[in-house]
């Protein structure tokens, strides 16, 4: 069965579409069946994976406009061993029409009903608003992967957006859960980072993965090469990071078990 991740934070900034790129490379990296799907108007996580958001002929947009079938808009990519179903500044007006329309919160939901068979994995990269298309993603998923710096900011942000989470689970998906929180750009010299992160642990808990991914070049530098970290320096600390985190979404979803070699 396919497991849904929407990776969200509504703070800017701070780890989304890296974190989406490179969880989707490292599972697909152990042969499960990856699909990454744009929902940003940015295009990064398109870019990121080395499609050109110029020239796209159909996006994620037109999914969710039903104007296009969700196969006829996602790429394969054979370097990556993954799918990308991309987007561009087009999103936009699929977050305004969806206001328009009965259904718009389910437009993803139904949309992803035709092709989650094919995949083991689903990863859903939010923009950085508690907006239609992020809404639309909770409405989806199955779990919510969280990306958050431990700054001091960050545990005021995490409130509305846990919120909004307990709200679309009671109200309209009850399957709906904190799928993880997971620290980026961390740096364990910071006594701020620190801090905040031993807040994480006492508020979380076991939904704090244990993984952390350090501020590692590598991983800014990757996607102008339109590559994962894994792709672009597999040494790195980055790479390592996430394909401990990969590991990690095994052990709790699929009893942990790699192929060998
Ligand atoms: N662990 C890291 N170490 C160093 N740089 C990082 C790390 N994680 C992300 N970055 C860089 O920080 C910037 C923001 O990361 P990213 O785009 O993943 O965040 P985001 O939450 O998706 O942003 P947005 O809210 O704009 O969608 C990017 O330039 C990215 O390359
Ligand atoms: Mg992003």
């Amino acid at each position: 069965m396919s497991r849904i991740i929407a990776v969200a934070n509504q703070k800017g900034g701070v780890g989304k579409t890296t974190t989406a790129i490179n969880l989707a490379a490292s599972l697909a990296a152990t042969k499960r069946r990856v699909l990454l799907i744009d929902l940003d108007a940015q295009g990064n996580a398109t870019m990121g994976v080395g499609v050109d958001k110029y020239k796209l002929a159909k996006t994620t947009r037109d999914v969710l406009l039903e104007k296009a079938r969700p196969a006829d808009v996602i790429l394969f990519l054979p370097n990556l061993g993954f799918s990308v179903m991309p987007a561009n500044s087009d999103m936009t007006e699929a977050e305004i029409k969806l206001r328009d329309v009965a259904a718009g919160d389910f437009a993803l939901k139904l949309a992803l009903e035709q092709v989650a068979a094919d995949y083991d994995y689903i990863f859903l990269d939010c923009p950085p608003a508690l907006s239609k298309l992020t809404v639309n993603a909770f409405v989806a998923a199955d779990g919510v992967l969280i990306p958050m710096q431990c700054e001091y900011y960050a545990l005021e942000g995490l409130t509305a957006l846990v919120d909004t989470i307990e709200k679309i689970r009671r109200v309209i998906n009850p399957r709906l859960e904190i799928e993880g929180l997971l620290r980026t750009m961390y740096d364990p010299r910071n006594n701020l980072a620190n801090d905040v992160s031993a807040q994480l642990l006492e508020h979380f808990g076991d939904k704090v993965y244990r993984t952390m991914v350090p501020r590692n070049v590598r991983l800014a530098e990757a996607p102008s090469h339109g590559l994962p970290v894994i792709g672009y320096d597999p040494l790195s600390s980055g790479a390592k990071a996430y394909l401990a985190l990969a590991g990690e979404v095994l052990r709790r979803h699929d009893g942990g078990q790699l192929p060998l070699g």
